[in-house]
This record gives C-alpha cells, structure tokens and sequence, in this order.
C-alpha cells in the first residue's frame, strides 16, 4: 500500500457558497451513496466547511476503535447539545468515561431483561387500542410508542397522551434545528430571534419541565423507584457528591432523544416492508403463532423468535436510522493513504455502508434470510447499525430487545397494509424516516392475540 500525506480527493458537485449542503439538508441519501463510488475517503463541502466522508468499512472501524482517542464526536453532536450539553452521546474525552461507566449497568442484558414486562405492557395498551380497518400514520404512531416505551422502562413514567405529543414534537424541534445548524452552520443566526429559534426555546422548556417533573417525581418518592433516573439520582463522584441536577436532566432527556426515534423508525420500516411481502408476513405470523401459543409475551420467548430477529436485523441494515455520523480529528490523523490534518471534521454513514453491493449481495433486496448461518456473512466491520467502540450505542441490547417485542406483539394481532396510492421513500433526517407510511389495520383471523394480563 502506497502511503503519502495527501488530503482526500474533493467530490464533484460543489455549488458556489453552500457546497454540496443543499443536497444534505434535502436528505438526499443518493447524494451520499454515490459518494462510495470516490474510495474509501473522499471530501464535500458544507458552505465554507469541508467535511471528510469515510466510506471505507476497515478505515471506519480504525477510527472508532483503535484511533477513537483521536477524535471527538464532531459538528452533529456538537449541535445536538441543544438537548443537553453534557448527556452521554455528546460528552467527550473522560467525561464521557466516568459518565459511561455510571450508566452502563442500567443497559446491561441482565438489567433490560428486567424491563420485558414494562416493555410488554406499555406497548400492548397501544396496539390493542387499535381500530379494525382504521389508517395509521405508521411513524408517528411508533413514535409515540417507542417515546412510551422508553419513558416506562427507564423513568416509570406514563405521561398522559396530550403531554407525550408535546414531548414529540419538541423532541422532533430540537433534532431539526440540531441538523440545520450542524449543515450550514451560521452562528449569528443561531442568536436571533427568529422563528425558527422562538419555536426551538419553546421545544426545550417544554421538553425540560416534562423531564423536571420525572426527577422531582423520584426526589419526592425515592423508595418507589429502582430505574435510570433513581440510578443517575444516587450517583456519587469520588469525592462523595452527587451529579447536580442539570446533569441528570441532561442525561434523561439525552436518553429519551436517542433512544426513540431510531427504535420508532426501525419498526415503522419493517411493517412496511411485511406489507409489501405477505410470504415474509405469514412466516412471521407462524413464528409468533408457535412460539408465544396464546400465552403473554415474556422474556423467555425472545431466543426463539429467531425470525422475528432476522427481520428486525435486516431492517437495520436496508434502513439503518444513522445516515450522518459525524467526528472531529483532535490532532493529525493518519487514516488509509490519507492524513487528516487537527480539526479535520468526519463523517461517516451506516446506512450507505449497509447499501454498498460491494459488502452486501443485492444490498436493495430486504431478504431477512440473508442472516441465516448458512449463507455467506458480510465482512467483519460491514453491519454496525448501533457504531462501535468506545461510543457504541449503549442502548443497543434494550433497543434489540424492545424492536423484538413490539413485532410480535403486532404481528401476534394485526395485519397491517398498506394504505393504497402512498409510496414512502427513505428520507435523511435526523434519521432516515419514510415519507410519508400510512397503513391500515386488519384483526388477524385465527391469530394469538395475548391472553389478558
Ligand atoms: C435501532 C435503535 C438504535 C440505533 C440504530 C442506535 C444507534 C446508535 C449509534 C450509531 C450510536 C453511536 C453514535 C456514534 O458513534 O457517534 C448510538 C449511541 C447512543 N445511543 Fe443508540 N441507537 C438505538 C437505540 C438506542 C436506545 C434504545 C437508547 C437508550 C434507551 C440509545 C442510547 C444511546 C446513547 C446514550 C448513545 C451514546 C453512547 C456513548 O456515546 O457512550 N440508543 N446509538
């Protein structure tokens, strides 16, 4: 291998001023993928900015792992502060460490096993509350029940239907802003009091009041809760002090953020998916039908819902929710044949890398049987949906644990179809989310619906 200290090739495309941004803020996710066609490093521009594409599956393992002291989490993240400035995902350096090894007990296997049952109970009320021949609005009605989901689970909070739509759109606020400021960063802008900006303050008092509300909730009545935010509440430093209260706002409402719209899109993709293959649809109606017999979802029926995983996985790769991840090299870097200068931002995407023909057969097919043992595996590095390394989603057991449960608990009871004439396409936002999904619900004739609780 040749090495020399060149900087990454420039993309064509650029516009005067804006660069390739306007095709980023659009969420052109061909944009991106065809950026794999220029090697494994190539660079765009984002107005004055240029940003470095890492397109290569070993080069981007190299920097989260091995080279991750290197950089630090970079232009999105830095903007998704808005949400907290100091909460898990965005921290760096041995902030990150302490605050890492204090919430990682919380995301155990054994621990999240222990939230089956809330998992279970939160999403059931949804799905049952369902109408025969009713339309969904498939994303937002995840949404809202994976924002459920998390909130019981890890905050024993149930807020009432007005308060988790205002959750939502805050939430939704906070990323869009988030994602606009990362892309065509104008920090005068930012200070203004524009619409934009007035909408945001409002998202972010809103947001913290609910997430107030939860702390002060578990203050008041600690012996009531054993969950995330008591965990986070008796947290002592070394020297004896607890975090103070801005911090443990931060890190709840980091949770919720990250840990709800990816797992909602996930789902939201994968029941479009079965209406589109009815042979996937009744596989899986077999698998559920066998496995949970009638009885009520429980942690023991997960290992043998394998079908149900392999749509979950192939899912994660044909729409990976990450479509941007961002770095910043924190001194000169030496990635491949390329060198990457101090301050050098980064990219990378797990949902091009999943797309890539070159690492994955047929990569448009969704064929959930592509994970089955006995037929060739991508290469190491080449499915990472939840990152790796050091900054690996933390969440990753509770999300695989809860996309698995709501999909048999649908499929144990309901059909969905598509609504006729709507034909989502993937769309880069702060995930990658359908256009539009509108679906419509059918009882299943013959299905296991749960027994009562
Ligand atoms: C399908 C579901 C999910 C996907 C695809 C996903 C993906 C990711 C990815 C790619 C990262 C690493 C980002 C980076 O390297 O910069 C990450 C980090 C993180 N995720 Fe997830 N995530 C999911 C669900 C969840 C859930 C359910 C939670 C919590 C309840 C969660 C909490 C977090 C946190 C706190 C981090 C930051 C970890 C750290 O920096 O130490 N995620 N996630």
């Amino acid at each position: 291998m040749t090495t020399d200290n060149r900087l990454p090739p420039i993309a064509p495309g650029r516009r005067p001023l804006i660069g390739h941004a306007l095709q980023l803020l659009r969420g052109r996710l061909a944009f991106l993928q065809q950026l794999r066609a220029h090697g494994p490093i190539v660079r765009i521009a984002l107005g004055p900015k240029s940003v470095t594409v890492i397109n290569s599956p070993e080069l981007i393992h190299q920097m989260l792992t091995v080279q991750s002291s290197h950089f630090t989490k970079g232009l999105l993240f830095e903007k998704l502060k808005l949400f907290g400035k100091d909460a898990l995902p965005v921290a760096d350096g041995p902030r990150h460490l302490t605050r890492r090894r204090l919430m990682q007990p919380a995301f155990h296997r054994e621990r999240v096993t222990g939230y089956v049952r809330t998992m279970r109970d939160t999403a059931a009320s949804a799905i049952d509350a369902w109408s025969e021949g009713g339309e969904l609005d498939l994303k937002t009605e995840m949404q809202l029940m994976v924002q459920n989901v998390v909130m019981a689970a890890a905050f024993s909070a149930t807020p009432a239907p007005h308060t988790a739509h205002a959750i939502l759109t805050s939430v939704d606020t906070l990323f869009k802003a988030a994602l606009r400021r990362a892309l065509l960063p104008v920090p005068l802008l930012d200070r203004l009091p524009t619409v934009h900006n007035r909408r945001l303050a409002r998202a972010s008092s809103t947001l913290h009041q609910v997430v107030a509300g939860i702390i002060t909730d578990h203050r008041t009545r600690p012996a009531d809760y054993d969950d995330v935010v008591s965990m986070l509440l008796d947290a002592r430093d070394e020297t004896g002090t607890p975090l103070p209260d801005d911090e443990i706002l931060s890190e709840v409402t980091g949770l919720l953020a990250a840990g709800s719209e990816t797992v909602a899109v996930v789902l939201a993709w994968l029941f479009h998916e079965l209406g589109r293959h009815p042979d996937l649809e009744a596989r899986l109606h077999t698998e559920v039908d066998t496995v949970l017999a009638g009885q009520e979802l429980t942690a023991d029926h997960l290992p043998r819902l394998m079908f149900t995983r392999a749509l979950v996985q192939e899912t994660l790769r044909l729409y990976s929710p990450g479509w941007l991840v961002t770095r910043q090299a924190t001194d000169t870097v030496r990635l491949g044949d390329f060198t990457l200068p101090a301050g050098t931002d980064v990219l990378w995407s797990p949902y091009t890398l999943h797309r890539d023909p070159g690492l994955h057969p047929d990569p448009l097919r969704f064929d959930p049987d592509r994970w089955l043992p006995d037929r060739p595996q991508p290469p190491k590095n080449a499915f990472i949906p939840f990152g790796a390394g050091k900054r690996q989603c933390i969440g990753d057991a509770f999300a695989w644990t809860e996309m698995t449960i709501i999909t048999a608990l649908i499929a144990s009871r309901w059909r969905l179809r598509p609504a006729p004439g709507i034909r989502p396409v993937p769309v880069g936002a702060i995930t990658v989310h359908p256009s539009i999904l509108r679906m419509r619900t059918e009882a299943r004739q013959g299905g296991t619906a749960r027994e009562a609780a």
